[in-house]
């Protein structure tokens, strides 16, 4: 059992980013980490640090405790198919971060052996600060714990049901797309009232961060830390109403809920 050595197999945008989290996080050294993916050039940046890169799945995962797959969801099948007859009982835990495919499809392919873990994280990975949705079949204490610590590894981790899976990928892994289109607007806002493009977002940057840390330590609904904010026939409400009025939280919602029509189709 070498819980303390991780195979990414498939090492792309998300691939990458859960290994730049892993760096600056420390914990698991970088000669423990072997990245894989064919067009092995692209993860020569990744070799300089001590990560170990190839284009082989196999020898990644016999040198691995933890294999997680990184894939997109038409390349899973395969990617299981050859590395199912390496994945041994007891010393591997399978972790699954493609989206859409049920821990059920998983083990169809690789047999009725072993944990399997689903997760979904966030390209937030690489600064440490995803939210990482996981789920689990076959799983004891211990092997939870494990895939918990490497999730910790780059930001805070959750474990929820699997019927939420879905859900999860939609409010983390593309709401921090979301996050970053409401970001883009406010700054193109400060721009026409006057402020330069780095000195906006530096800005916008921060109000988003501190709004967002202000929620997690005070653990407060947000209309409660807005009701500080809106002086009676003040600017904020105005704006606030203005925005309203053209659909903003509406509009929000109704893409969330187009996004999760998508992925459940
Ligand atoms: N991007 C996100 O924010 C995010 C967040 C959470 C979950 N996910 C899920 O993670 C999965 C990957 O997403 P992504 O955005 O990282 O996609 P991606 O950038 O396309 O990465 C997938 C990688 O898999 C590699 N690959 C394909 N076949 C392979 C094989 N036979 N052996 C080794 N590597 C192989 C590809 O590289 P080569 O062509 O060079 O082999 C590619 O770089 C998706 O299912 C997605 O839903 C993504």
């Amino acid at each position: 059992m070498n819980r303390n050595k991780v195979a990414i197999i498939g090492c792309g945008n998300i691939g990458q980013s859960i290994i730049q989290g892993l760096l600056k996080g420390k914990t698991i050294p970088a000669r423990n980490i072997t990245a894989t993916r064919r067009n092995i050039s692209e993860l020569a940046f990744l070799g300089e640090s001590g990560i170990r890169t190839t284009t082989d799945n196999i020898s990644a995962v016999k040198e691995s405790g933890l294999v997680v797959i990184a894939v997109k969801p038409y390349d899973i099948v395969s990617i299981l198919t050859e590395l199912k007859d390496y994945l041994k009982p007891g010393k591997h835990i399978l972790i699954s971060i493609t989206a859409g495919i049920p821990i059920s499809q998983i083990r169809d392919v690789t047999g009725n052996k072993f944990p399997i873990f689903r997760a979904m994280p966030n390209i937030s990975s690489s600064v440490g600060k995803s939210v990482s949705c996981i789920c689990h079949d076959g799983a004891t204490a211990e092997e939870i714990e494990a895939v918990k610590k490497l999730f910790d590894n780059i930001g805070t981790t959750m474990i929820i049901d699997e019927d939420l899976m879905q859900s999860a990928t939609i409010l983390g892994a593309c709401g921090i797309a979301y996050v970053l289109r409401f970001i883009r607007a406010m700054i193109q806002g400060g721009i026409q009232i006057g402020f330069d493009a780095a000195t906006a977002s530096a800005i916008v940057n921060q109000t988003v961060k501190g709004a967002a840390e202000l929620l997690i330590e005070r653990r407060q609904h947000p209309e409660f830390e807005i009701d500080k904010v809106t002086t009676p026939k003040g600017c904020t409400i105005v704006g606030l109403n203005e925005m309203e009025h053209n659909g903003f939280s509406s509009s929000l919602i109704k893409g969330i809920v187009a996004s999760f029509e998508k992925i459940e189709k």
